[in-house]
């Protein structure tokens, strides 16, 4: 059976650690939407309430969404919904298997990457070239645990606010 592997992101983070303000991304990063897409496309992702609730467009189409949420009444359409994150990320595994998937991607917020991290085989990381206030940071990652499998710098195109660096790290 093939190996299913947990990632943690794609993950957007500024230089200073941010990932979000105000309930959604404090830049606009269409290159980097558009690689987001297509690493995730066909897999199950998980994410919790909060980031579900910042999608424009829900839920997230060709991939099953998983949401985390300790609130029994909410009850979206279009995910399923999990109070407990070893319980999604079993949902997600099994989804995954049935759908030829090969990796389930956790795809925030902060509390959802701390614990991906912990367990995750692969992060998605992009390296945005900026300080950027906001209210939403993530948690240093400890790179002597990780190996930089590849890295593509890309420069501020068309839509996009700042250049950035795509980084893949396998967990060593
Ligand atoms: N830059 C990036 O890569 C990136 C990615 C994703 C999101 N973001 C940004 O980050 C912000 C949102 O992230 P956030 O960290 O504030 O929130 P979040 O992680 O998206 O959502 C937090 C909510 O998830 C639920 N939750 C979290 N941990 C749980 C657990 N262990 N068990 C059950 N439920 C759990 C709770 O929902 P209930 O309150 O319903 O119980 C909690 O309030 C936004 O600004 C968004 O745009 C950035």
């Amino acid at each position: 059976m093939p190996t299913i592997t947990l990632t943690a992101g794609p993950i957007a983070r500024a230089r200073n650690g941010v990932i979000g303000r105000d309930g959604t991304l404090p830049w606009r990063l269409k290159t980097d939407l558009a690689n987001f897409r297509a690493v995730t496309m066909g897999k199950p992702v998980i994410m919790g309430r909060k980031t579900w609730d910042s999608l424009p467009k829900k839920p997230l189409v060709g991939r099953t969404n998983i949401v985390l949420s300790r609130d029994g009444s909410f009850e979206p359409a279009g995910c399923v919904v999990c109070e407990d994150f070893t319980e999604a990320v079993a949902i997600a595994r099994e989804q995954a298997e049935e759908d030829g998937a090969r990796e389930v991607c956790v795809i925030g917020g902060a509390s959802l990457f701390a614990l991906a991290l912990a367990k995750a085989g692969r992060i998605y990381l992009t390296e945005i070239d900026a300080e950027i206030d906001g209210d939403v940071t993530l948690a240093p990652i400890d790179e002597g645990r990780w190996t930089e499998v590849s890295a593509k710098a890309y420069p501020a195109g068309d839509g996009d606010d700042y250049p950035f660096t795509v980084r893949v790290l396998e967990r060593r």
